[in-house]
């Protein structure tokens, strides 16, 4: 499976911020934004990855992420011109995707829970073996700024509305989306909303029409953090600084989750932690090479 992320946009609503850097770039706590969904799609296994951005912001992210040798994994970067919604990502990402299963995450989503490598590992598998769509909800105070889920009594999802006035349930559909191969082609099928963008609700609907759409559920014991506003993105750094300083442990250190998973040698990690000196980025991975627990794989 391939994995797309979604680091391009306007960013509008941190104006004057993201005029001059691109959002996903901007800090959350201790690491850039794109981090974040970038570790989700390694915790599920996803290894080649495009990045797409705007044609302003393009060099900054290669400059940040580099080829992804670093993690054991294969960057690359295409740009988009101006937003054309979430499931432009697929028409972009047509020729890197090929004849593979597709993940999209968006560039500004923060994920943090027990029970997200299960999650993620279910979706692989329902695109895998049984050619469904996956797609997350979450349960939300303000589910009409969303596309919102509505369930069955068996609590299937029936129906996907974008922005509704009048929500049929608080369960937003999150920024995080397994697809099987074929939407690629799908994605070809649907046209542009009054907003002028491919929406990805509209794509979600073909698989509901086609009883190929599963939804799993995040539990309210999970943090999908919002980071679209001055407000949500302090409280989204200020949510991993409480976590991170309790534990000790980092949320989204992409070099913790690649050594785990045996994808980088101890000498890779040992670049890394030249690389950082004695900054506490860099302690760090020096207290993470020398635990003997690392051998857990992940
Ligand atoms: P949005 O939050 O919908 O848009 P935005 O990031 O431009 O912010 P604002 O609403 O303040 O103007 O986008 C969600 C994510 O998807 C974000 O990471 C940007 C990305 N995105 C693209 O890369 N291309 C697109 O065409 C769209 C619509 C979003």
């Amino acid at each position: 499976m391939k994995g797309i992320i979604l680091a391009g946009g306007v960013g509008s609503r941190l104006h004057p911020i993201t005029q001059g850097v691109s959002k996903q770039l901007l800090p959350i706590y201790d690491k850039p934004m794109i981090y974040y969904p970038l570790s989700v799609l390694m915790l599920a296994d996803i290894r080649e990855i495009l990045i797409i951005t705007t044609p302003e912001d393009q060099q900054a992210f290669i400059r940040l992420l580099g080829d992804g040798s670093q993690w054991g994994i294969k960057l690359s970067y295409i740009v988009q011109l101006k937003p054309e919604g979430i499931a432009h990502a697929l028409i972009l990402g047509k020729i890197f995707v090929g004849r593979d299963d597709v993940c999209l995450v968006l560039g500004d989503n923060v994920f943090y829970g027990t029970g997200l490598i299960p999650l993620l590992k279910n979706a692989v598998f329902e695109v895998t073996e049984n050619r469904k769509a996956c797609i997350f909800g979450y349960y939300v105070n303000d589910p009409e700024r969303y596309g919102v889920a509505q369930f069955n009594q068996e609590g299937d999802v029936i129906s996907i509305e974008e922005k509704p006035q009048n929500p049929k349930s608080k369960y937003a559909v999150v920024g995080l989306y397994f697809y099987p191969n074929d939407a690629v082609q799908k994605v070809g099928n649907i046209t542009s909303s009054v907003r002028g963008e491919l929406e990805i609700t509209s794509l979600n609907q073909l698989y509901l029409d086609e009883k190929r759409l599963i939804l799993q559920k995040m539990g309210r014991g999970f943090a999908w953090l919002d980071t679209g506003t001055h407000e949500s993105l302090m409280e989204a750094g200020s949510f991993i600084q409480t976590i991170e300083k309790r534990q000790g442990l980092k949320v989204a250190c992409l070099e913790e989750i690649a050594f785990k998973k045996h994808w980088i040698s101890v000498t890779k990690l040992d670049e890394a932690i030249q690389h950082y000196g004695n900054n506490v980025y860099g302690d760090y991975l020096k207290q993470l090479e020398n635990d003997i627990s690392y051998k857990y794989v992940l």
